[in-house]
């Protein structure tokens, strides 16, 4: 958190005026405007200097004020309002202070005040900003992305900073920025901050009425949202303006709504992106990936893509391949297309500092790489060693890597996985990695550059392929990165806290908009376990993302390295996902149309429920299954909290009243799962070895019965 001591306060507004979507007031030589977006949704910004930044990142994706709404001004000696149907905008004139309520007067922001009584609304210290709000003790709060810990992110201080978790240099620079009390010395905990995808948006739940209010700041600079203390939070920026979005909700969803509204949603992903992906990080030759392919297949085991990590390079060059491993890249590809397998290959942003290698000689060409103050090439070290880093921030460097980028799919393959991307610059600090041909600083776009790759990458696959979808996995991320990519949740550890941490991470990214996430099922780091990769398989078919992955070095992590039974019971829990396809692709359908996640948190749909806001482990998949996974070993049952209703045990047909926690059986080959009542569920008829042949019409249907309360 940014130390406040000597920051100045903005305490008065010397004048306020109405304008055509809202008013602006005069408030320490600078403007500070309150805009109408829509009812429900309304800007705050102050300007910086006189001016105001208008497209802060690229998060945004709408005109937010191109619709016509109706609103108005009441002008006052000590508060000037502005009055949607609802909301509710005051700005008091002495001291400067400003609150949104709802049209039934709850709360959705208040400024809060200090021991002395003055007001936080505003302050400032060189190019840092911060503002404080009220919060009652039971508040809750949700959102901010891909974050360790508790769903809820009460009692904890969160930075925003896309961070290589496992770069003891990027994260040793964090601590020291930071000057933290307590620095964790186990950068794998659970509640290691930050992580790789941050996103400035956050839920504030107001108990006990359960209201939901939100805020989107827009400013991809290095962030602070400190939520530790009793009676107010605290939100910072180290750079940048203050350009927020306030959601007045208070239902959950139409606080995602709005935001996705903002942002954008995930478009429809190909059907074979939601079937198993196999992964590991290993020197693969292309026979290799042909045996695992046939492998696969031998086993009875559905999979739809096979993905090759960094080895199938030319020296670590992107764009390009080994060419002893890979003779011939495309008649391998035509060899598992007809087995009914696609190829990711991974493409991360660094680019070889090698002259001679034609994309670095290109791109220096071209001068589409992030220069430094002096004007140099920045470099970084990532896995080639000396690297260029294309200049994202740029029109024309994003186009140059979407052509790369189309060329490289040309050979056949389906999708494109962007690794190293926060970005990770191993020993050389990132910040003389500047922008716009070294005009514009690296923190302004660091949370943002994994958004510029993907939109980049996006916009190069749309072209090589008009209409067909495209498919990105991407580490890092920042607001709107669901335009264009899913995310995985990075290099996390083959360990059972691990495996618990992927679920409320999953559903903090899905309320945060970005719908399509996974898991590294069995772990990445360290040696999977029998027990643990059968649980791991058994929670992560059931989630949207689902590929196994792991690092190298480890011991085998394939569905048929653990032995006989492992490999059964992972078979199975494949096999039900590809049962459950058409499902899984309405639940996509939905997401797309709303913005919903596909694996919901059970506060989405009762925000008013305290057991269900609070039960984090278990989660909707879709709507209306309800999955509550094993995270211990050697157990054989586990509490689960059933939501208001009536559920079906998936499992035995057994009704459950809902309002209730139950013991489930969970012996080893089972996952408690919940139907809810009044479910129609579309399931293929048999699991099929892949979804290249599969008709997502041709459906059976489990139906279960709805019961009168
Ligand atoms: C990073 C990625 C991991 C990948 C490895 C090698 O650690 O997070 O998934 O396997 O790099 O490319």
């Amino acid at each position: 958190m940014l130390r406040t001591d000597h920051f100045i306060r903005f305490e008065r507004v010397s004048s306020v005026r109405e304008t055509h979507r809202g008013i602006e007031a005069d408030v320490h030589g600078e403007r500070f405007r309150v805009e109408v977006c829509r009812p429900d949704v309304v800007r705050l910004r102050m300007s910086r200097g006189g001016a105001f930044d208008d497209q802060p990142t690229y998060a945004v994706c709408v005109d937010p004020l191109a619709a016509d709404v109706a609103w108005l001004a009441e002008p006052g000696e000590q508060v000037w309002r502005v009055v949607t149907d609802e909301l509710t905008v005051s700005v008091w004139l002495d001291p400067f202070r400003v609150d949104v309520h709802r049209a039934d007067g709850s709360a959705v922001l208040e400024t809060a005040a200090d021991e002395e009584g003055r007001y936080w609304t505003y302050a400032t210290l060189n190019d840092s900003w911060t503002t404080r709000r009220v919060c009652g003790p039971d508040d809750a709060f949700f959102g901010l992305g891909e974050k360790g810990g508790r769903l809820d992110r009460r009692g904890r201080d969160f930075t925003m900073w896309n961070t290589d978790v496992l770069n003891e240099h990027a994260t040793a620079e964090f601590r020291a920025g930071l000057e933290q009390a307590d620095p964790r010395s186990d950068m794998s905990s659970t509640e290691f901050d930050p992580y790789y995808v941050n996103i400035p948006f956050l839920y504030h739940q107001s108990n006990p009425s359960a209201a939901m209010g939100g805020s989107f700041v827009d400013n991809g600079y290095r962030g602070y949202y400190e939520l530790s203390r009793e009676a107010d939070f605290g939100i910072a920026f180290a750079g940048g303006q203050w350009t927020e979005y306030v959601f007045a909700g208070p239902a959950m969803p139409s606080v995602l709504g709005a935001y996705t509204w903002l942002t954008g949603r995930a478009s429809m992903p190909p059907l074979w992106a939601l079937g198993y992906h196999q992964c590991r990080w290993q020197a693969y030759s292309q026979d290799d990936l042909v045996a695992l392919g046939d492998r696969l297949r031998a086993e009875g085991f559905p999979c739809d893509a096979l993905w090759l990590d960094i080895d199938y390079m030319d020296g670590y060059r992107v764009f390009t391949w080994d060419e002893k491993l890979f003779p011939d890249p495309s008649a391998m590809l035509v060899r598992l297309r007809d087995k009914g397998f696609k190829v990711v290959t991974i493409v991360d942003p660094g680019v070889k500092h090698d002259p001679g290698y034609e994309v670095y000689d290109d791109g220096l060409a071209r001068d589409v790489f992030c220069r430094t103050e002096g004007g140099d090439t920045y470099i970084g070290q990532v896995w080639p060693g000396n690297t260029a880093f294309p200049d994202f921030a740029t029109p024309e460097a994003r186009e140059w890597w979407g052509t790369l980028n189309a060329a490289h799919v040309e050979s056949g393959l389906a999708g494109i996985w962007n690794d190293m991307n926060e970005p990770a610059t191993g020993e050389i600090p990132p910040g003389a990695m500047r922008f716009d041909h070294g005009r514009e600083s690296h923190e302004r776009y660091h949370n943002q550059y994994a958004l510029l790759m993907a939109m980049g990458t996006h916009e190069g696959l749309n072209r090589a392929r008009p209409g067909e979808p495209t498919f990105i996995l991407s580490r890092a991320g920042f607001a709107g990165i669901q335009r264009y990519a899913a995310n995985w949740m990075g290099d996390n550890q083959a360990r059972w806290d691990h495996l618990w941490l992927s679920v409320p991470m999953a559903c903090g990214f899905g309320l945060s908009g970005q719908p399509f996430v996974g898991a590294d099922i069995g772990g990445f780091q360290g040696n999977s376990n029998p027990e643990l990769f059968a649980r791991w398989m058994q929670a992560g078919t059931l989630t949207p993302f689902c590929r196994n992955h792991s690092e190298t070095g480890n011991i085998d992590q394939y569905p048929w390295s653990f032995g006989p039974e492992v490999l059964d019971i992972a078979r199975e829990a494949v096999r039900l996902r590809y049962r459950l396809m058409p499902y899984i692709h309405a639940a996509f359908e939905h997401a797309v149309a709303t913005g919903e996640p596909v694996q919901r948190p059970l506060v989405l749909d009762h925000q008013d429920d305290p057991a269900a806001v609070a039960a984090d482990d278990e989660y909707l998949f879709g709507r209306d299954l309800l999955v509550a996974p094993v995270y211990e070993p050697g157990v054989t049952s586990r509490d689960v909290y059933l939501p208001r209703g009536h559920w079906y045990d998936w499992h035995s047909g057994e009704l459950h009243e809902g309002g209730q926690t139950i013991t489930a059986a969970a012996p080893l080959d089972r996952i408690p799962i919940f139907a809810r009542a009044g479910a129609r569920i579309p399931l293929w008829r048999e699991a099929p070895a892949s979804t290249a042949d599969a008709d997502l019409s041709d459906v059976e249907w489990r139906e279960f019965a709805e019961v009168e309360s």
